[in-house]
């Protein structure tokens, strides 16, 4: 059976459509004193006694969504299901996986032990930092979803891409790069430098690629407050670029992200429902589910 957190809805029918597997039914309701309360039912037609498995499904992008999968796996165990599995699309503090500054805490460590209680498995799909995956308890796999980007960059851009560029914004994210080119099948790869300021301001200086003319498709994991790309797309059009299309896994999207990236001239945005918002037009339900 596959349950949805209320962050991953469509990714959770998608998935249960992949794998075959039917939706729970979650029904949340609140306390007066706004606690949140949820119910689980069987699939139609079933009890718990013949569900196996619970596939919870829920990216943890705002605190209510945590505590959303605390008591998610905790209804799943109170109804005797053999096996709880927890996909976390996007693991949300995942960037915080070491002490920045003294007196900080690991909050991906402890998000992790939390969430590792309830649980018989974790994925998570493309984490920022691999390694996130041991601090959780049970067995912990990271999914990667970036090879899912290259398809409707061959079908979708009108011209096809001409001679393309795969450019990481930080030499972090150049493997993720790699991937979606050699899933495109064609095109050079290269990075940029990044300097991060604050939270939201970041400096990036040029690769070595020559860009003049050329389609670039700008990669990263993570497309938060829209800075790093914004930063990209401003320095490739120095550059003498044609067009810039974005290419990322997580499209967090907080604040004016999207607006940023339309004024700086983006020409399409391609991501993955691990967050479920307007550009989510790649599912990546195949690759979870080839992990389940
Ligand atoms: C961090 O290194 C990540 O890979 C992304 O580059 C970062 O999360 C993007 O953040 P923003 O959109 O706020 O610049």
């Amino acid at each position: 059976m596959i349950v949805s957190g209320s962050t991953s809805q469509s990714l959770a029918a998608a998935l249960a459509a992949e794998l075959g597997e039917p939706l729970g039914a979650v029904e949340q309701t609140a306390f007066p004193d706004g606690e949140s309360k949820f119910a689980l039912a069987p699939p139609a037609n079933k009890s718990f006694a013949d569900v196996d498995r619970a596939v919870i499904v829920a990216s943890t992008t705002t605190a209510e969504a945590h505590l959303e999968v605390l008591q998610l796996q905790d209804a799943a165990r109170e109804a005797d299901i053999n096996e709880v599995v927890t996909v976390l699309p996007y693991m949300g503090y995942g960037r915080q996986d070491r002490a920045f500054e003294a007196g900080e805490p690991v909050t991906a460590r402890a998000i992790a032990q939390a969430l590792s209680a309830g649980t018989d498995r974790i994925l998570t799909v493309t984490p920022h930092e691999p390694d996130v995956c041991e601090f959780f308890d049970p067995p912990a796999t990271a999914v990667d979803a970036e090879a899912l980007l290259a398809e409707p960059l061959q079908t979708t851009p009108d011209p096809t891409l001409a001679d393309p560029l795969f450019l990481s914004p930080d030499a972090g994210a150049i493997e993720i790069a790699e991937t979606v080119r050699d899933a495109y099948g064609a095109g050079a790869v290269d990075h940029f430098e990044k300097t991060r300021n604050s939270g939201t301001d970041v400096s990036i200086e040029p690769g070595g690629a020559d860009v003049a003319d050329r389609d670039v498709v700008v990669v990263d994991d993570i497309v938060a407050t829209g800075s790093t790309m914004s930063e990209s797309i401003g320095v490739l059009q120095d550059r003498g670029v044609d067009r810039v299309f974005v290419a990322c896994v997580h499209p967090l999207l907080a604040r004016d992200a999207r607006s940023k990236l339309a004024r700086a001239g983006v020409e399409a945005i391609v991501a993955t429902d691990t967050i479920e918002r307007t550009v989510s037009t790649v599912s990546a339900a195949p690759a979870i589910a080839e992990e389940l």
